[in-house]
């Protein structure tokens, strides 16, 4: 085995380089030794949408795309789909160990005692129009939520890292549920701290006029699992956002909010939504394969599927089928679901999308389980954005701990392609 170092030639001036391979990559800023004459800025990688690139080294979530392997901090996601709950997962997501049950008890009575938001929270969502996408509101009033903790911008004070942490975990699910009781038009619901943390979830969402909300086990456990699976995911476009708008130094509330407007994308989190709208849009079983005809005509695509990093089945899309069959048996067997079976057996067979390494990924399901829950579309996006938000700190907290990240704001390179130097020219000059 030769050394770790990679001997480039450059063909333009003869001169031979040697760079240094670590962990399987160069750091890219090797290359700018590679000139053609001095005043030449040297080689930079280019590289539109980071297909290749990595920005940060992490030690929170490993991904093996061709494997369909996914682990939290070296735990593999279907053991703690199967044992654990989401808050466990979130300590240990955030601090790299699985707690010990006084942590556990402190962490969790933590969380759960900061759900309640600042009354003035209330009127900021009563400004919301009637048919506001709660997503859109779940990203303003998180962002809103740095004008009230104005001791968030001590990022580098860990006691505040703690505070803002306890306080964004735990009212994200509180923003979620009063946004979602302003666009049914019911009064809100207020946290109740004796119930789990997706009990009280579902108690902001459905409570109605009993004096005190008793979520289903099932459903309590279903929300359980599917928010361990939304936790975190390396450095997907939302996580990838958060570190960015942090090495800037805003504070988290901001950071969440910019990370949570990435979520929103239809590419990314937003993608569940779509799904459902799709199935619908394709209404019978029997129209998936003129469905399918169209998304290979490139026609549109087909969501819920396809992965920059899964080339394989995303191992969450396996878990959450499980958990569809538990939610179908008590509230009924979504009509949707026989359309994305027959979809993803159709898909899974055709050479288009084996071509392409397509399946099905953590949004193909997810929705159809949220559907049947009760719960309107486009509410679908916000249940992955209280989950991810724990992922969301975790990165933000392990950037600003990395001596290598901490004090260096993420700001690309780029290929110019515009105009050369020009003169201006005087309006009544112009053509
Ligand atoms: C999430 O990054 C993460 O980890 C994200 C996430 C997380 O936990 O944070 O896992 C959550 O965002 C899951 C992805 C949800 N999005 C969707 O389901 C939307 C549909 N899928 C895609 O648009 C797409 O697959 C992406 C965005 C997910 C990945 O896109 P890539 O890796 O950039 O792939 P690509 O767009 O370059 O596509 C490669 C080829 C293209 O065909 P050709 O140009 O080579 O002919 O595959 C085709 C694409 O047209 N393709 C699809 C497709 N996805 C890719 N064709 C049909 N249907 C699709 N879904």
């Amino acid at each position: 085995m030769g050394s770790d170092t990679l001997t480039v030639i450059d063909n333009r001036t003869g001169r031979q380089y040697e760079i240094p391979i670590h962990d399987g990559a160069i750091n890219a800023p090797d290359l700018r030794q590679i000139r053609v004459s001095e005043e030449d800025f040297g080689l930079v990688s280019y590289d539109p949408g980071f297909m290749n690139t990595a920005p940060c080294q992490s030690k929170i979530t490993f991904i093996d795309g061709d494997q369909g392997i996914l682990r939290y901090r070296g735990y593999p996601i279907e053991e703690l789909a199967e044992k654990s709950t989401y808050l466990e997962v979130a300590y240990l997501i955030l601090h790299g160990e699985l707690p010990t049950k006084p942590q556990l008890d402190d962490w969790s009575y933590n969380v759960i005692h900061h759900s309640i938001l600042h009354e003035n929270i209330k009127k900021f969502i009563d400004g919301f129009h009637h048919d506001a996408h709660p997503m859109g509101m779940l990203v303003s009033t998180v962002g809103a939520l740095s004008t009230f903790y104005t001791d968030a911008k001590h990022i580098f004070d860990a006691e505040s890292r703690t505070k803002q942490t306890y306080r964004l975990v735990a009212k994200m699910p509180t923003i979620a549920g009063f946004a979602y009781r302003h666009s049914i038009g019911m009064p809100y619901a207020y946290p109740d701290n004796d119930l789990s943390y997706t009990g009280n979830f579902l108690n902001m969402l459905f409570k109605m006029t009993e004096l005190k909300y008793q979520p289903h086990p099932v459903l309590e456990r279903a929300l359980d699992v599917l928010f361990i699976l939304h936790a975190d995911h390396e450095q997907n476009i939302s996580t990838n956002v958060m570190r960015g708008v942090g090495s800037a130094h805003s504070d988290p509330y901001c950071a969440v909010a910019a990370a949570a407007a990435a979520l929103y994308g239809p590419l990314h989190g937003g993608a569940n939504e779509q799904v459902l709208k799709m199935l619908s849009e394709i209404g019978h079983k029997d129209k998936v394969p003129s469905f399918i005809q169209k998304v290979k005509a490139g026609d549109g695509r087909l969501m819920g599927f396809g992965h920059r990093v899964y080339k394989n089945y995303d191992p969450r899309a396996k878990i959450i089928k499980k958990v569809a069959y538990d939610v179908f048996e008590l509230k009924g067997r979504n009509p949707l679901l026989d359309i994305a079976l027959e979809l993803e057996r159709i898909a899974l067979e055709d050479d288009y999308f084996i071509k392409r390494k397509l399946y099905p990924n953590v949004d193909f399901y997810s929705g159809l389980i949220y559907q049947s829950m009760g719960l309107q579309i486009d509410m679908f996006p916000v249940l992955f954005a209280i989950a991810r938000t724990i992922g969301w700190i975790a990165h933000w907290e392990e950037m600003l701990l990395d001596p290598e990240q901490k004090m260096k704001i993420a700001r690309p390179r780029q290929l110019y392609r515009g105009a050369e130097k020009r003169g201006y020219v005087p309006i009544e000059k112009r053509k």
